[in-house]
């Protein structure tokens, strides 16, 4: 795809864009009838996803660069900021409310490479991380001028501890796990990983950008999840989104910190300008009020019932995806997920072309180096039966591989 557009010389009648959009819009992915996975965290209920709409038109125009003339929005920031910490076992003033997974994992390892200066006086500190960390941490290293020091992962797909032990040095400024990482859906041994850290008097952070709002009601139901919160004593900060498993529209990700004096050094404060006194508390200035209207809305409406509610579900077709899996021949899942997401990956057969066959039959499974990423939704539920089916016949009936390539994520 290509463009050449030119601003219009006169402007055209909404109607007419509107039908414009909408013929477009039909082309993209299809997401309410469950054919995408981990782009859309679909919940399948119209009345949550018609509220959470109707309160982000209400703060489409407002400017969250300055709460204190949103005196609404300021509330509702504070709020969904209070209830995250508390769900992540921190203070409720512990924590920023940012866009996204990306930005808390930049704020986090901000924050780890200036306590490092300030506090230990390490010039140049190093981020340390498995092999298995979602991107946005190398992405965080180009961005901060930090060496990233990155290591391969055990047999199991989780952080190898004795190997991260070994890549701990004098430079070590921020210690990453994961809960749990995006590729396999397995948790890494934090309080190991956190623990060392911690003797180190290290900075440790878990990325539960994923998880952290699916693995505190995954435990309530009686699941053993491996530690990987504020309970777990080394832990010092968490990035957790809203607008995934917290079923938020995008826009909504919690960082969190064990205490507001490790947040503070995130907060920026300026005056060397004519413009007066600029204060902000992430990496965005002007930031969309919708995003934060959202994030309050959703938690509110689904509340701790709704959660669980909805995790039983996803927690069903979950199982019900893996024993499906586990009965086709051909294909099985990659090590031992701990969560709603896993690779399935080929077991003699060709999980490349088994892909191919799933593209055509409309499911959008993204693709990596060692097979197809399935990541659950609660909407999930209803198409289940169908993807095993159709993940079957694609196991027994399927040609050469085209030599799809494992993307994720995309440049224009
Ligand atoms: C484990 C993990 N961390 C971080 C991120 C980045 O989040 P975002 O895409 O919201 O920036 C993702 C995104 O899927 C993720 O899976």
């Amino acid at each position: 795809m290509a463009s050449e557009a030119t601003i219009p010389e006169h402007g055209r009648p909404a109607d007419e864009l509107l039908a414009l959009i909408d013929d477009r819009h039909a082309e993209d992915i299809d997401w309410r009838g469950g054919r995408a996975f981990s782009l859309v965290y679909n919940v399948g209920d119209h009345e949550h996803e018609e509220l959470i709409e109707q309160v982000g038109v209400r703060y489409l125009h407002d400017n969250a660069l300055n709460p204190f003339k949103y005196p609404s929005v300021l509330q509702m920031e504070l709020d969904v900021i209070a209830m995250g910490c508390q769900l992540l076992g921190t203070a409720p003033n512990a924590g920023a409310l940012s866009s996204g997974g990306t930005e808390s994992i930049f704020l986090a390892v901000q924050v780890a490479r200036d306590h490092a200066r300030q506090v230990r006086g390490i010039a140049e500190p190093q981020l340390l991380t498995p092999s298995t960390a979602h991107p946005a941490f190398a992405k965080a290293a180009k961005y901060l001028d930090l060496e990233h020091v990155k290591v391969p992962v055990g047999a199991d797909g989780r952080a190898d501890v004795a190997a991260m032990e070994a890549a701990m040095g004098e430079r070590t400024g921020l210690v990453v796990g994961s809960a749990p990482c995006y590729p396999f859906g397995v948790i890494d041994p934090i309080e190991e990983l956190a623990g060392l850290a911690a003797e180190r008097g290290v900075l440790f952070h878990t990325d539960a950008c994923l998880g952290g709002w699916i693995l505190p009601w995954w435990e309530e139901l009686g699941e053993a999840v491996r530690p990987w919160d504020f309970r777990v004593p080394g832990v010092t900060s968490i990035s957790a989104d809203v607008h995934k498993y917290g079923y938020a529209f995008k826009g909504a990700s919690l960082v969190a910190y064990r205490s507001r004096e490790l947040l503070q050094h995130q907060f920026f404060w300026y005056d060397e300008w004519p413009g007066g006194l600029y204060a902000s508390g992430t990496s965005a200035g002007t930031r969309s009020a919708a995003p934060i209207a959202g994030a309050w809305a959703a938690i509110n409406h689904l509340g701790r019932d709704g959660y669980l509610r909805l995790t039983e579900q996803v927690r069903a077709t979950t199982r019900k995806a893996q024993a499906g899996i586990a009965g086709i021949d051909g294909v099985k899942v990659s090590h031992e997920p701990d969560v709603s997401l896993f690779e399935i990956s080929g077991d003699g057969a060709d999980i490349a072309a088994i892909g191919d066959v799933m593209d055509d039959r409309g499911w959008n499974l993204d693709r990596q180096q060692g097979g197809l990423h399935l990541m659950l939704s609660p909407y999930h539920a209803q198409v289940i039966d169908q993807f095993l089916d159709d993940l079957a016949d694609a196991a027994a009936h399927h040609g050469e591989s085209r030599g799809v390539e494992a993307t994720y994520g995309g440049v224009v």
